[in-house]
């Protein structure tokens, strides 16, 4: 499916985003992943319109430090990256969200004298990108804004972008971790294909640390991450008629030291058999639903993954408190 995603301003015009056809994949995998044994539910279902509020709200809670470190290095060293990366450059943004951290870039190159030849946010949160665009589009008139609405874990294709222009891809935000190791390494591969030679990628990563810090920041004494992870079954019964019962379910996360990931799970508090798309699926009380996993690098690991996918590390900065990494990753 291709569908415009237009909004205009005054000054600036958002280009016709391309839309790929999300519902029918999804549908298929969220099947694949109950019948599955242990079920799994992919994470990019956290974010509907819902989810994607209320992961606003986690980046703002006392216990989740990773937005606050990762802007705290971005505030530090935008202008570098501004300086390193030069004059033309495309902005492409895997999963863009509210475009908090962007701002920061395009403010910096922009203040370089150089501002970006365009910016292509992709995201898997439909109104939230068209918002985005819409906003960016507004503030940064000189700056041609391509939305992408797409699941950016799959192949994508990019719009036509602005000739000669070097490719800065940035992939803030640690979602890197949400991706198993070899899925890691496959996207940072794509992302290599789509930046070639002379590009960049910027990337956020959420370093190794004491499990009471990372069993703290996916269980808020707020209770905001449970809601955010029980939405991800409010949506199913929403978006696919099932019959999940709520109250029925618990949020548990939990660092898994072995693996280096933070697991989030929904446990079924008593035996159950829950209905979705014509199909029945059984839960023992106790069974869980693998919603999400978020793993945590040191150097070493950190090092294995980028060199597998043919980057090369050019800087690698950290915020005070050395809980965050953002890598400059030129090509290898
Ligand atoms: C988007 N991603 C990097 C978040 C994380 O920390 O893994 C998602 C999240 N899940 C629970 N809290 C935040």
């Amino acid at each position: 499916m291709n569908a415009p995603l237009e909004r205009s301003t005054a000054t600036n015009r958002v280009r016709t985003a391309t839309s790929h056809g999300l519902d029918l994949a999804l549908r298929t995998e969220v099947l694949r992943g109950l019948a599955a044994t242990p079920k799994t539910l992919p994470p990019k279902l956290f974010y509907d319109a819902t989810g994607a509020v209320l992961f606003e709200r986690i980046t703002e809670l006392p216990e989740y430090y990773p937005t606050r470190a990762e802007l705290e290095i971005l505030r530090a060293h935008t202008r570098d990256i501004a300086t390193l990366a030069g004059e033309r450059c495309a902005l492409v943004e895997y999963g863009s969200g509210a475009g908090v951290k962007v701002r920061l870039l395009l403010d910096a190159f922009a203040g370089e004298g150089h501002p970006v030849a365009a910016y292509v946010p992709i995201d898997i949160s439909r109104e939230q990108l068209a918002d985005v665009a819409a906003q960016i589009a507004a503030e940064y008139p000189a700056v041609p804004v391509y939305p992408v609405c797409a699941d950016y874990t799959a192949p994508l294709r990019l719009p036509d972008l602005p000739q000669r222009a070097r490719r800065i891809a940035f992939f803030p935000g640690s979602t890197i971790g949400n991706f198993h190791p070899t899925e890691a390494a496959a996207f940072l591969r794509r992302v290599r294909r789509t930046i070639a030679d002379d590009g960049v990628l910027v990337l956020g990563v959420d370093r190794r640390k004491d499990a009471a810090t990372l069993d703290a920041a996916y269980n808020d004494s707020a209770g905001i991450t449970a809601v955010f992870n029980l939405n991800m079954l409010a949506r199913l019964n929403r978006e696919l008629g099932a019959d999940f019962d709520l109250p029925r379910f618990q949020h548990r996360a939990f660092f898994n030291e072995v693996a280096s990931r933070i697991e989030m799970h929904l446990v079924s508090l008593e035996r159950q058999v829950v209905h979705l798309a014509g199909e029945r699926f059984a839960f023992e009380a106790g069974e869980s639903i693998w919603t999400e996993s978020s793993y945590k690098y040191d150097l070493a690991a950190l090092g294995v993954l980028v060199t597998s996918a043919g980057f090369r590390i050019t800087r690698l900065w950290t915020d005070a408190a050395e809980r965050f990494w953002v890598a400059y990753l030129g090509a290898a």
